[in-house]
C-alpha cells in the first residue's frame, strides 16, 4: 500500500493515560463498592467516558437514572484531571516524538484520532499539539469507537483517502474502528490482545518510516 497519512491513538499510543484512568475509575468503584480490577480496565481502554461508566456499572450490577451517571463520570474526570494536570512532557513514550518527526519530515501527513475529550489538555501538558496536521478527538465526533467516525473524520482533515492512511492503535475497539473506517492498522501492545490488527509493534520505539514501509508491503 502507499502511505499518505498516519493516524495516531493518543492515550496508550503516544502518552500512557491508561493508568491514571484507571485509578480515577478505581476510586470512584470504591466509593460504589464495586469490585474493579486491572483486568476489567481492558475493557474501558479505547471506549468514551459514558461507556465506560457503563461498562463500571454493569460489573457492579448497577442501574443509575441520567443525572447520577452524569455526577459519576463528571467525578472520575475531576479526579483524572488532577493526574493530568501534574502530566510532564518526559511521559511521552518512547520513540514515539522521533517517528511521528520522521514521517512529517517524509511528506506523510499525521493526525490525532482519539476518542477523549480531554485531548485538547493533553496535547498542551505535553507540548506536541503543533505537531499534527489535524486532530479529531471526542469533543468533534459523536461517535465513540468501534465506530469508525473519529479515523474518517481525521482521514478528511488530513485530505487523505482511507486506504492510504495507517491507523496506530492500542485498543481493542481501536483497532475495529480503524478496519471498518477501511484503514489499514497497527497495533501498539500485545498480539494476543490485538488480534485483528494487520501488524502489531510493542511500542512506536519499534518503528522507523524504513520497518514501517517494510511492514505496509504485508498490509
Ligand atoms: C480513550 C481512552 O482514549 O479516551 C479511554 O482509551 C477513555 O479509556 C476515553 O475513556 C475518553 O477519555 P476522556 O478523557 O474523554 O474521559
Ligand atoms: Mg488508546
Amino acid at each position: 500500500m502507499r502511505i499518505r497519512g498516519c493516524i495516531f491513538d493518543l492515550d496508550g499510543v503516544i502518552v500512557d493515560t491508561a493508568r491514571y484512568h484507571y485509578l480515577a475509575w478505581k476510586k470512584l468503584a470504591t466509593i460504589l463498592n464495586i469490585e474493579f480490577t486491572e483486568e476489567n480496565n481492558e475493557r474501558l481502554k479505547g471506549v468514551s467516558r459514558m461507556a465506560s461508566l457503563d461498562i463500571i456499572l454493569e460489573i457492579g450490577n448497577r442501574v443509575c437514572d441520567e443525572k447520577t451517571r452524569e455526577e459519576y463520570a463528571s467525578l472520575k474526570n475531576k479526579w483524572y484531571l488532577d493526574y493530568i494536570n501534574r502530566m510532564m512532557p518526559d511521559e511521552i513514550l518512547p520513540g514515539s516524538l522521533e517517528f511521528i518527526s520522521e514521517l512529517k519530515y517524509s511528506g506523510i501527513k499525521v493526525a490525532l484520532g482519539s476518542a477523549s475529550r480531554n485531548t485538547p489538555l493533553i496535547l498542551e501538558r505535553l507540548g506536541i499539539g503543533s505537531l499534527f496536521d489535524g486532530i479529531a478527538d471526542g469533543n468533534i465526533v459523536s461517535k465513540a469507537k468501534p465506530d469508525p467516525e473519529v479515523f474518517l473524520t481525521a482521514a478528511k482533515m488530513i485530505a487523505v483517502p482511507p486506504e492510504e492512511c495507517i491507523v496506530f492503535e492500542d485498543a481493542v475497539a481501536g483497532v475495529e474502528a480503524a478496519l471498518k473506517a477501511g484503514m489499514r492498522c497497527v497495533g501498539i501492545g500485545s498480539e494476543k490482545t490485538l488480534k485483528d490488527a494487520n501488524v502489531v509493534v510493542s511500542g512506536l520505539d519499534k518503528l522507523n518510516l524504513r520497518k514501517l514501509k517494510v511492514l505496509a508491503k504485508k498490509l
